[in-house]
């Protein structure tokens, strides 16, 4: 199976690639303060050592005092967490790699007591964690208005570092996704309601990157079907759907999909053999990344209790690359187990390939 197209660089806006491996975004709670230290930064360094052609950060918390859920996820905002990420971005490009922070706000995921400002309640559209598990009043407007500048601040600050874009966590049933989902979007305002005035607030957060940031500063979505909540919930139960929620977003200036899956080779809809991304980049024609078990025979739900995975091999994935489905590939637990994943299969040496060990979510290597 050809490896040329995995391999071949990959240009958009700014952004300029080496190859079609991304590490996908994966939290790990080693910032105490929210500050990245330097461990950190070794952290991801590797994995542009091992040729990964562009790393996503795990999720970092915009500047709203309930965006985070805990005090060693790391934040994107005050110059101290800032100093930190400046030391990431170096670190990864001096070892000729790529990076984009996550900007994340966990909105009704968030536990307060576990959380900085416990005493503060948490925020959601709604209020609500899932349907009938009512945690919160409703956001106010106000708030809502502060938390889409918060959000533009964060890109502005990434792109003065020198990060090389930035990606929205519009994903996974956290606070831009329970905006996007009738289970905890039940609004009756302007942002709620028709899936026009779901993805609203995405569709603000996006327009407001854009003002904060240059024309040609990469803007990556990060969105998912499925919820933390209900592994079964479903934004768009047909094209015509995903076409209706994806339209805006894209004609509000995001560059790229990240769309993510529990499996790649599944497809999304009945007819056609088309994964997630596969569908975003025909509806909307922009470049999509594609994620979800890349490499390896189980998802990641098991992953948090520690389940392992065995190795799968990516011959499927390479001919969907090369027929244009997607454009880019995301490696999420793979990339973790092993730093040099992407040189590894760049030089066929597949049969060195780690086992994925449920124990690697606990290490800083
Ligand atoms: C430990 C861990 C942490 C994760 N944290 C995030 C996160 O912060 N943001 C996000 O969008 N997805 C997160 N994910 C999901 C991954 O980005 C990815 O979509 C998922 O692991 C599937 O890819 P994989 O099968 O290659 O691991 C996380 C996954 C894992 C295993």
């Amino acid at each position: 199976m050809s490896k040329t197209t995995l391999f071949s660089s990959f240009n958009n806006k700014s952004l300029s690639l080496d190859n079609r491996i991304v590490m996908a975004p994966m939290t790990r709670q080693f910032s105490p303060d929210g500050i990245p230290t330097s461990d950190v930064a070794g952290y991801y360094r590797r994995r542009a050592e091992g040729g990964t052609g562009l790393i996503i950060t795990e999720g970092t918390t915009v500047n709203d005092k309930v965006a985070t859920m805990g005090a060693t996820i790391p934040r994107f905002h005050g110059e101290d967490a800032l100093a930190g990420w400046k030391q990431v971005v170096d670190e990864v490009h001096n070892a000729g790699g790529k990076i984009m922070p996550q900007i994340w706000h966990v909105g009704m995921a968030r536990v307060a007591e576990n959380a900085p400002f416990p005493e503060l309640p948490s925020a959601g559209p709604s209020g609500l964690f899932k349907p009938g598990k009512q945690g919160a009043e409703p956001m106010t407007v106000a708030h809502i208005e502060s938390v889409i500048e918060a959000f533009a601040e964060a890109a502005a600050d990434a792109q003065r570092i020198g990060m090389d874009g930035v990606e929205i966590h519009g994903a996974h049933g956290y606070l831009v996704d329970q905006f996007f989902w009738e289970g905890t979007n039940q609004r009756t305002d302007s942002w709620g309601g028709s899936m026009e005035n779901r993805g609203r607030f995405a569709v603000e957060i996006i327009k407001a990157i854009r003002a904060a940031t240059s024309k040609d500063y990469p803007i990556v979505l990060r969105y998912s079907q499925w919820k933390q909540q209900d592994y079964t919930a479903r934004l768009a139960k047909s094209p015509q759907e995903l076409e209706q929620f994806l339209q805006p977003l894209s004609e509000a200036g995001v560059d790229i999909f990240h769309c993510s899956q529990r499996r790649y080779w599944e497809n999304e809809f009945d007819g056609s053999e088309l994964n997630l991304a596969g569908w975003t980049k025909k509806i909307t024609g922009k470049p999509t990344i594609t994620v979800g078990s890349v490499g390896l025979n189980d998802d990641f739900f098991g992953a948090f209790k520690g389940q392992d995975s065995s190795t799968r091999s990516v011959d499927d994935l390479l001919e969907r690359l090369d027929a244009g489905e997607f454009d880019l590939v995301a490696v999420g637990r793979a990339l973790l187990q092993d730093p040099s994943w992407a040189n590894k299969i760049k030089e066929g040496r597949t049969d060195e390939l780690e086992q994925y060990s449920g124990k690697s979510l606990g290490s800083l290597s």
